[in-house]
C-alpha cells in the first residue's frame, strides 16, 4: 500500500477525504496532522479524532500543528463548515488522545524516518505545517515522494476573496514556500473541485449506504449543501478535498498540466491568488501538476464504492 500522511483542517470535505482514504486498502494512512484553517487547530484536532473514532481507526495518531498562519492573523471558514467545522451529524465527543508531539516536529521525523520517496503528503488545508517543517528541516524536501494538495484557482476566481482560494489565502506565505521547495506537487484547484458537485442524485446514492460513516458524511454534506445552494444557486456543494485522495487512487479521473504556479503576496486585492503560467509566457520553471478537468461521475462512483466499505 501507498503510504500517506494527511495534513488537514476538518472541515466537511476534509472529513470525507479522510474517510475515502481510510476506506482504501491501497493507501496506508500513517497519521493525521491538523492545522488552523476552517476552524481553530484545537477544533480541527478534535474533529480528526472524531472521524477516526467513527471509522474505528484509533490506531492512527493525530498530531496538532500550527495554530495560525505565518504572515497574518487567522482566517476561518466557519461560515461554510459551521462553528464546529463539521456541522450536521450528531457525533459523540472523542475519547482518543491528541498526540503530545507538535505536528511540525512529527512531520519532520516521519519524513526523515520513511524510506526516501516512499511517502506522499496530502494537504487539505493551509500549508503552514509543511512550510514550517521546510524552514526547520530543508532536507525533507528531497525525501518526499510528493505532495498532493487542494488549493488555488485559475479560471474559477476565488472563493474567499474575488481572486483567492481559501487554503492559499489563509496562508499565502506557506503556499509560496511549498511552491518554491522543489517538491513534486500535484494541485487540485477550484477549477476541478467546482466540477465535482454533490447533486441530489449523487447524494441519494450516498444516503442509501448503510454505515454510520456514510450517514455522517451525508449529514455534513446536507449542511454544507444548504450553504452553497444559498450562495451560488447550485444544485449541491463542491467536494474539494476528496479530489486529492481520488487522484492518488485513480489519476485518470483528472487532467492537468505541468506549469509554473506563483502566489501573489503583496497586493491586497490579489493576496493568496495562484498565478498560473498556463500558456508558458515566462521562463519560470514548472513547479506543479495543475489540474483543470475532472470526471465528476467517475469521482462520485469511486467515493460511493469506498464509503460503502466503512463501518
Ligand atoms: C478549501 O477550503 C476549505 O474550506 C475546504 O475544506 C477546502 O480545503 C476549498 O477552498
Ligand atoms: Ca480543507
Amino acid at each position: 500500500a501507498h503510504r500517506i500522511i494527511i495534513d488537514t483542517d476538518p472541515g466537511v470535505d476534509d472529513a470525507i477525504a479522510i474517510m475515502l482514504a481510510l476506506a482504501s486498502d491501497r493507501l496506508k494512512v500513517e497519521a493525521l496532522v491538523t492545522v488552523a484553517g476552517n476552524v481553530t487547530v484545537e477544533q480541527t484536532a478534535r474533529n480528526a479524532c472524531m472521524i477516526l473514532e467513527l471509522a474505528q481507526r484509533t490506531d492512527i495518531p493525530v498530531h496538532a500543528g500550527c495554530a495560525r498562519p505565518i504572515g497574518h492573523t487567522r482566517v476561518s471558514a466557519s461560515h461554510v463548515h459551521g462553528v464546529t467545522g463539521m456541522d450536521g451529524p450528531d457525533l459523540p465527543a472523542p475519547t482518543m488522545p491528541v498526540q503530545p508531539r507538535h505536528g511540525v516536529d512529527y512531520l519532520i521525523d516521519a519524513i526523515r524516518d520513511a524510506p526516501r520517496h516512499s511517502l506522499h503528503l496530502v494537504m487539505l488545508g493551509p500549508m503552514t505545517n509543511l512550510a514550517m517543517a521546510l524552514i526547520k528541516a530543508p532536507d525533507i524536501a528531497a525525501r518526499l515522494r510528493g505532495v498532493v494538495a487542494m488549493g488555488g484557482a485559475r479560471c474559477e476566481g476565488g472563493n474567499i476573496t474575488p481572486s483567492a482560494e481559501f487554503n492559499f489565502y489563509a496562508d499565502p506565505e506557506a503556499a509560496d514556500i511549498v511552491l518554491r521547495s522543489g517538491i513534486a506537487l500535484t494541485l487540485l484547484p477550484l477549477d476541478v473541485t467546482h466540477q465535482c458537485l454533490t447533486t441530489p442524485a449523487r447524494l441519494a446514492r450516498l444516503r442509501a449506504l448503510p454505515g454510520r460513516c456514510a450517514s455522517a458524511a451525508v449529514a455534513m454534506l446536507e449542511a454544507a449543501g444548504r450553504f452553497d445552494l444559498n450562495k451560488y444557486g447550485w444544485a449541491g456543494a463542491p467536494l474539494h478535498d476528496p479530489c486529492t485522495i481520488a487522484w492518488l487512487l485513480q489519476p485518470d479521473l483528472f487532467a492537468g498540466r505541468q506549469v509554473n504556479v506563483s502566489i501573489s503576496l503583496h497586493d491586497p486585492l490579489t493576496r493568496g491568488m495562484s498565478v498560473v503560467d498556463w500558456w508558458d509566457t515566462t521562463d519560470r520553471p514548472a513547479n506543479a501538476l495543475f489540474m483543470h478537468d475532472a470526471n465528476a461521475d467517475g469521482f462520485y462512483d469511486l467515493l460511493t464504492r469506498h464509503l460503502a466499505r466503512l463501518p
